[in-house]
């Protein structure tokens, strides 16, 4: 499409605005796709729009999907719930792409606006709007932008997480829990515009394998390479099947030229691929401009919550928050106490006499590594295990606790895990015999985001009909599931990991475990409500409090 339109140099970006300015109103507020396009048409030959890359307006659709249907066939239930779950992440956004970037949305220019008085009372509920704006300070007219709000204290360590409603014509509103007194400021920050979740939706359906795997064969002295994934395309080169007989989740590898398939030695992260995006597109990644930037207050940006007065009418907060953070400390809101474990006897005391299982990715290996260290007793057995993958194990015998580690099975980018340790976490579970003695924490999630959805999903499943099992077998068990994360985000691992990945495996998880005997660990609140920057490995600061609610559960109040 590009050289379609000649490009014009900058210099008539100037004299093209001020035409151009005058036919925003009329481009956004117009429904009519088709009156939109012939618009646009108009604009381009009318005034020769030079802005960067113009390309034809296009409407939105993507190719679905790749290699979702592999798997335990779904009941009639699930199935249904899978077509619920699809609609319910669903994006609004915009209904064109192709439109110039200065049309697109600029936190710089956005602002919000505190609702109420300058003081509020506790117990309450802060309501604060959000009006995006486009690069030439315009309102925008539809939804889509992936925005995330905290509300904070500084001095008191305190933070809580916002609940953003997309209006989709470009106002939303947050909502903010008033848990303690004190000023609190308002931080909004939109990490991506609408016009880069467009992108970030084609990615996610057209170009799954842009993550690639590999695996190494071998045979006496011979060794072969070859590139793997979830899907690899059929009837061009001979393909390893290593479909789970289990799960029938599916994986594949090229067929090594000299080796046979059962030569697999192991399985690592190949690399990521470049060029995903075009230039256009590009313009909606930028570091500093448009990913995870603040957006600014019009005027107050903080309020001051009182105490509540007598008679004070108590205004109940309709959002729930999970938590919030009070002088650094996790308070959780659904009334479970939360004891500090923060010397290795009192830990000790606790993981008496108690299996602890985890499984994942690294997200939970952070739990392992973080007791490991904290607790001296707690000794690490060499199993030859390649660093960073595991398996691991560790062992205090002398009070009977076992902590092991392991890995999910594929899709997973370590750098190195060897094939015979490649297992499902559904079939790891079936293998646990559970009881009041063990404990059980599962965390599935980064690794997926390259995907399409539906392989989260079927993978969700796979593993809750194992939980379901085994909480069948023992009721006593207790298992934890952790939630997605946010994480640190550029142009190019936007592409890769960003938090709208992230996000909508997130909703999917809840919705999925919502109602069962499980506890949800809700890493998305508490990366996003406290104050240390955002990280795939959240601090050990966020890791201390995730440590003290798993431990709090396992040892409840009076039992320790
Ligand atoms: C806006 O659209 C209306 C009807 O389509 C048209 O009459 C009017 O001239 C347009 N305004 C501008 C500034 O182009
Ligand atoms: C979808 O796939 C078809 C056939 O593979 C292709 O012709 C079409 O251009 C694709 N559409 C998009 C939006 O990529
Ligand atoms: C969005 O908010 C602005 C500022 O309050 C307001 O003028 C505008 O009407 C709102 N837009 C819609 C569609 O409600
Ligand atoms: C791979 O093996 C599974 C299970 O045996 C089978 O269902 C699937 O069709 C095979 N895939 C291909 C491409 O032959
Ligand atoms: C543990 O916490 C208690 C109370 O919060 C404190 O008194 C104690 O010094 C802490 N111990 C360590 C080892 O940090």
């Amino acid at each position: 499409m590009d050289g379609h339109i000649p490009r014009l140099t900058l210099i008539f970006i100037l004299l093209a605005l001020s035409g151009f300015i005058l036919l925003i109103s009329n481009i956004t507020s117009l429904e009519d796709l088709n009156q939109l396009t012939s618009t646009f048409y108009k604009i381009q030959s009318s005034i020769h729009s030079s802005f960067k890359s113009p390309e034809i307006l296009w409407p939105l659709e993507v190719n679905h999907t790749y290699c979702a249907h592999f798997g335990q066939e779904p009941t009639a239930e699930e199935a249904k719930e899978q077509r619920d779950l699809l609609s319910s992440t669903a994006w609004p956004g915009p209904l064109v792409q192709g439109l110039p970037v200065e049309l697109s949305s600029d936190p710089a220019k956005s602002y919000f606006v505190i609702q109420g008085p300058a003081e509020q009372y506790i117990g309450g509920q802060l309501v604060v709007h959000v009006h995006v704006q486009n690069f030439l300070g315009l309102p925008k007219k539809h939804g889509g932008d992936f925005l995330i709000a905290r509300l904070h204290s500084p001095e008191l360590g305190a933070g809580v997480a916002g609940k953003v409603h997309d209006h989709h014509d470009g106002n939303y509103t947050v909502l903010f829990p008033l848990l303690w007194t004190g000023v609190a400021w308002v931080e909004i920050t939109m990490v991506h515009p609408s016009e880069a979740v467009v992108v970030l939706k084609r990615l996610q359906e057209e170009q799954p394998d842009r993550v690639f795997f590999k695996s190494r064969f071998r045979s006496g002295a011979i060794s072969e390479t070859t590139v793997c994934n979830l899907c690899l395309p059929l009837n061009e080169k001979p393909l390893c099947n290593y479909t789970d007989p289990e799960t029938g989740e599916p994986w594949y590898c090229y067929k090594p030229k000299k080796l046979g398939c059962s030569t697999r030695i192991d399985h690592s992260k190949g690399g990521y691929e470049k060029n995903l995006i075009t230039k256009y597109e590009a313009q909606f990644f930028r570091s500093g401009v448009n990913i995870k930037v603040p957006i600014p207050a019009s005027a107050m940006d903080h309020v001051t919550v009182l105490p509540a007065e007598n008679g004070q009418a108590k205004v109940k907060s309709i959002y729930n928050a999970a938590g919030y953070y009070f002088h650094d400390t996790w308070r959780p809101l659904n009334g479970a106490v939360i004891w500090r474990f923060n010397d290795s006897s009192a830990i000790t005391h606790c993981l008496k006499g108690k299996i602890v299982y985890m499984h994942g990715d690294s997200t939970v290996r952070q739990w392992f590594e973080y007791l490991t260290a904290l607790v001296p007793n707690l000794k690490q057995l060499n199993l030859y295990s390649p660093k960073n993958s595991g398996p691991f194990m560790a062992v205090d015998s002398r009070n009977n606790i076992l902590v092991r580690y392991r890995c999910h099975g594929p899709p997973i980018r370590f750098s190195s895990v060897l094939s015979s340790e490649l297992h499902y976490v559904a079939n790891e579970l079936d293998r646990i015999q559970g009881g009041p003695h063990t404990v059980v924490l599962v965390s599935v999630w980064s690794h997926f985001s390259t995907f399409p959805i539906e392989v989260y999903v079927r993978r969700l499943r796979h593993i809750r009909r194992a939980v379901m099992r085994l909480l069948d077998r023992e009721p006593a068990t207790l298992v934890v599931i952790r939630t997605a994360n946010l994480q640190q985000l550029n142009s190019e691992s936007s592409l890769f990991n960003s938090d709208w990945f992230s996000l909508q495996r997130d909703v999917v998880l809840r919705a999925m475990f919502r109602g069962l005997r499980v506890q949800l660990l809700d890493a998305w609140e508490m990366t996003l409500a406290h104050h240390l920057p955002h990280d795939i490995h959240p601090p050990r600061a966020i890791i201390r409090n995730m440590m003290d609610m798993i431990l709090s559960r396992i040892c409840p109040v009076g039992k320790i």
